[in-house]
């Protein structure tokens, strides 16, 4: 080992093997220091110890946008980005969007463990009865102007909760957690279907307990003036996929929202409001409202060759394609693919797919995506589902956020519960002017 001196990482913690640690030579004084390797990382503290002097800082690790850096352990989703490998606490999305139900995959996100019919009923039963929200609730939604962004509509919404639920405050007791993980869960659609009715200057509809939940969604969007509103079997299957396709997907941006917001231990409501605003963005659940937008200006699948050299030439993305992780296809995509003709048998043929399908095709065929690994992601063929709903695309996102509120939920859960997390606050490297003098007003 070259060096004078080794110094042992993490609090001077033994390094087992030579195939467990690194070994870092610091070429400005020759020193070299051992990390330990645990899980295929390397604590950035423990470049800390790595100094040219005793009053220097130490070394600190620079990764805007958290590339290459893991920010907690968790046991909710595992993905392999390779290999496009989705799974929730160990079942694969090809499974449950197969067999199980959106709720029955929310319980299993917070709790860990699917639920016996037991606790499934009960389950059921506390989110049908959590529907309903406070007239203020509703009275202060009424008050956004007639076209008010609906997403700009629940993100207030759900900060605002948290004032009607004070209690929620309390972050460490386990009924206040209970309470605000069901609370969360089933006031979501209401909220999302009062934000779009509230678009159409329509009334607003209230839950119906006779409806399972993508059923009630539908009902609260939908409901005219039939005494009972029926919905489509296979639309509300189709919602319930996609629900269970958008349910957690680990340390996102929306997610690394929630738990940056939550490490300051603020209450659930607000924290979860946090990944709301995160999701807005066009980057995140914002893309599959772009990809609309992107193949009705392409208009038609003669114009896509010039489209594609557009986005070659860097003058725009091809939006719902490239993902942070996956660099294969993104399975969540190839599940909704699926799911888009069953729903078109029932709502009509749409011009868009044809035009989608297209694209893909084309770009799959052309080397500056394969190159990229740039491949459909699960907002590539969602809007196109949600539009046949009859969902305008200011609503996309809105629908994602009500699934993911129990994966938001779950890594909250899991980040209150976590000994090593402490208040998520990033370190900079400082790069503007030090120690101006400071000059009056008019003699700027
Ligand atoms: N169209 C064209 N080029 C792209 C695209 C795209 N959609 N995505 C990435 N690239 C290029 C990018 O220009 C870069 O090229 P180069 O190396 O020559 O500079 C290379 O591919 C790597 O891209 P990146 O921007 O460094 O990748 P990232 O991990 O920072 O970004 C992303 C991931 C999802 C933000 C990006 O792929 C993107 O903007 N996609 C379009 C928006 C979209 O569909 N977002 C939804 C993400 S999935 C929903 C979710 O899980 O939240």
């Amino acid at each position: 080992m070259a060096g004078e001196e080794t110094h042992k990482g993490r609090d001077g913690g033994g390094v087992a093997t030579a195939e467990e640690s690194l070994s870092v030579t610091d070429n400005r004084t020759g020193q070299t220091y051992e990390m330990e390797i645990t899980d295929g990382t390397v604590r950035a503290m423990d470049f800390r110890a790595i100094k040219v002097s005793e009053d220097d800082f130490g070394l600190m690790t620079y990764d805007p946008a958290f590339k290459n850096t893991a920010s907690t352990r968790s046991e909710v989703t595992y993905i392999d980005g390779d290999a496009g490998i989705l799974e929730y606490r160990g079942y694969s999305i090809e499974q449950l969007s197969e067999h199980s139900t959106y709720l029955e995959v929310a319980y299993l996100l917070i709790y860990g463990e699917l639920p016996t019919k037991q606790q499934y009923e009960r389950w059921e039963h506390d989110i049908t009865h959590h529907t309903y929200v406070h007239e203020n609730i509703k009275k202060s939604m009424e008050a956004f102007r007639y076209d008010a962004h609906p997403m700009g509509m629940l993100l207030a919404t759900v900060g605002a909760l948290s004032t009607f639920y004070p209690g929620s405050n309390n972050i460490n007791d386990e009924h206040e957690q209970c309470m605000a993980a069901v609370r969360l869960i089933a006031k979501m659609p209401t909220l999302a279907a009062f934000a779009y009715r509230h678009n159409l200057g329509l009334p607003y509809i209230y839950p119906d307990n006779d409806l399972n939940y993508p059923e009630n969604f539908l009902s609260m969007l939908f409901k005219m003036a039939e005494w009972k509103y029926e919905p489509d079997d296979r639309l509300a299957r189709a919602l319930d996929v996609l629900f269970i396709l958008h349910a957690d997907h680990e340390q996102n941006a929306s997610t690394n929202a929630v738990r940056g917001v939550g490490s300051t231990q603020v209450d659930p409501y607000s924290a979860i409001a946090a990944g709301v605003s995160a999701l807005y963005g066009p980057l995140h659940g914002g893309a599959n409202e772009q990809v609309l937008r992107m193949l009705d200006r392409i208009g038609s699948t003669d114009n896509i060759p010039d489209f594609l050299e557009g986005v070659k030439n860097r003058e725009e993305r091809l939006m719902g394609f490239g993902h942070r992780v996956y660099k294969n296809y993104d399975p969540r995509a190839r599940i909704i693919k699926r799911h888009v003709d069953q729903v078109l048998d029932v709502t009509g043929k749409s011009p868009k797919l044809e035009i989608a399908v297209e694209l893909e095709k084309r770009a799959l065929d052309d080397e500056f995506f394969t190159e990229r690994k740039l491949y459909p992601n699960v907002d590539y063929y969602s809007g196109l589902i949600y539009e046949a709903l009859g969902m305008p695309t200011a609503m996309f996102t809105v629908i994602f956020a009500i699934p993911r509120t129990s994966g938001w939920v779950a890594q909250w859960l899991e980040l209150v519960g976590d000994d090593e997390q402490a208040i998520a606050r990033p370190r900079q490297v400082y790069s503007g002017y030090r120690e101006r003098e400071y000059v009056s007003i008019d003699e700027r």
